[in-house]
């Protein structure tokens, strides 16, 4: 088992693979997957081009031995996989695999959770962008209330998936008046929110600028209710400014990639529900290793490949984002994970 890093042009190491399981999901967030181009008649990825789970372990094992500690699971929405759980199993039990997460949007998490724990899963993100039914419908494009996402992160609790971290999309006119209430629930049920500035990922969601509420604006917001202090990074690298409440009862985070971009200590690859290494968030497209896990080539050779592709990383797209970037072709976010 080594640790024999490897650095991109920027001197950044890979240290964390998040790992997209399935392209499709069970919600239909305007500013993801809108209901009217993912329709009935959308075609999702057949089964075939999915890596099987031999295939994403495999990955998983030749990328800890480049480094890679931290491993998340994401999707589309990764609770609609068949048999997820079997995945969580494989990937726990690859030596070097210090930190193993899942980001979803509960939806199907109570009748998992404890199942996920089991397996080997240590602890759970959950995408909840508003407490408040009217609100939280719209945001899913399904009409769906919170009752069963609330069950699902209760259940996520009593079967120890923690500390659970509540990922908010904030966007302006839509639920920046609510930021406050959420960061109120999840203080009293100890859970860690983190809102995120709305980004032009993909090129499905017609974004722009004006409905960002940049992070400096949202921490205002909550510290007039709730005093907090800036605290530091609980790893190199964390996406999320923590601030910690001055009564000493948890924190909250936000996610500035479109004020305060955080290139710098970018350590992230992902990993293609079809086997595409993806190096940024917006990417044109990946570099297909399924070629390579299906032609016979060895451990080495696809070690080599991704040396090859992370040698070469220059991404800072946050960095570097203008009116001209925000048009180009981008992947897509349901088809990468967040
Ligand atoms: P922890 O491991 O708990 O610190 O979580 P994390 O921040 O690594 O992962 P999470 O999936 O919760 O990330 C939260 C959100 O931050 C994602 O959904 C994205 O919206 C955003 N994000 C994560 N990584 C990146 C990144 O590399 N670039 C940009 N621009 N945004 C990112
Ligand atoms: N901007 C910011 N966050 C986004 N997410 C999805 N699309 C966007 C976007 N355009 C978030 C989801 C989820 C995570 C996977 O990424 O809400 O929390
Ligand atoms: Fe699904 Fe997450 Fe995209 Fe919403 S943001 S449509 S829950 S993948
Ligand atoms: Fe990393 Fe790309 Fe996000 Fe910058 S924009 S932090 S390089 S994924």
């Amino acid at each position: 088992m080594g640790n024999s890093l490897i650095f991109d042009t920027l001197n950044r190491p890979l240290r964390d693979l998040r790992i997209s399981v399935t392209d499709r999901c069970n919600f239909r967030c305007p500013y993801c997957m809108p209901a009217e181009i993912f329709g009935d008649r959308y075609e999702f990825l057949p089964r075939a081009d999915l890596l099987t789970f031999e295939e994403i372990t495999r990955v998983v094992n030749i990328a800890v031995e480049l480094g890679v500690t931290k491993v998340r699971i994401t999707g589309g929405e990764p609770l609609v996989r068949q048999n997820i759980e079997e995945l969580i199993g494989m990937i726990a039990a690859v030596d070097g695999v210090e930190d193993l997460a899942m980001t979803t949007n509960a939806y199907l998490l109570s009748g998992y959770a404890q199942k996920l724990k089991d397996a080997g899963l240590q602890r759970i993100t959950v995408s909840l962008d508003s407490l408040e039914d009217d609100i939280f419908q719209k945001m899913n494009g399904r009409g769906f209330s919170t009752a069963r996402v609330l069950d699902g992160i209760k259940a996520a609790k009593e079967a120890g998936l923690q500390p659970i971290k509540i990922n908010a999309v904030v966007q302006k006119g839509v639920n920046n008046h609510t930021v406050v209430g959420l960061a109120e629930w999840c203080k009293s049920n100890g859970h860690t929110p983190r809102f995120i500035e709305y980004m032009d990922v993909g090129t499905l969601n017609d974004w722009k600028l004006e409905q960002v509420v940049a992070a400096d604006e949202i921490v205002e917001l909550i510290r007039q209710k709730f005093p907090a202090d800036p605290v530091g990074p609980t790893y190199p690298g964390e996406v999320a400014k923590r601030y910690r409440y001055k009564d000493g009862e948890g924190e909250f985070g936000v996610i500035s990639s479109v004020s305060q971009p955080f290139c710098g200590d970018c350590s992230r690859m992902r990993l293609s529900p079809e086997g595409k290494a993806v190096t940024c968030l917006f990417a044109e497209s990946g570099t297909d290793l399924r070629k390579w896990l299906r032609n016979g080539s060895t451990d080495d050779e696809i070690k080599d490949a991704i040396i090859g592709i992370w040698g070469e990383r220059e991404d800072r797209y946050s960095e570097e984002r203008s009116e001209e970037t925000v048009k180009r072709k981008k992947v897509e976010m349901y088809h990468i994970g967040g």
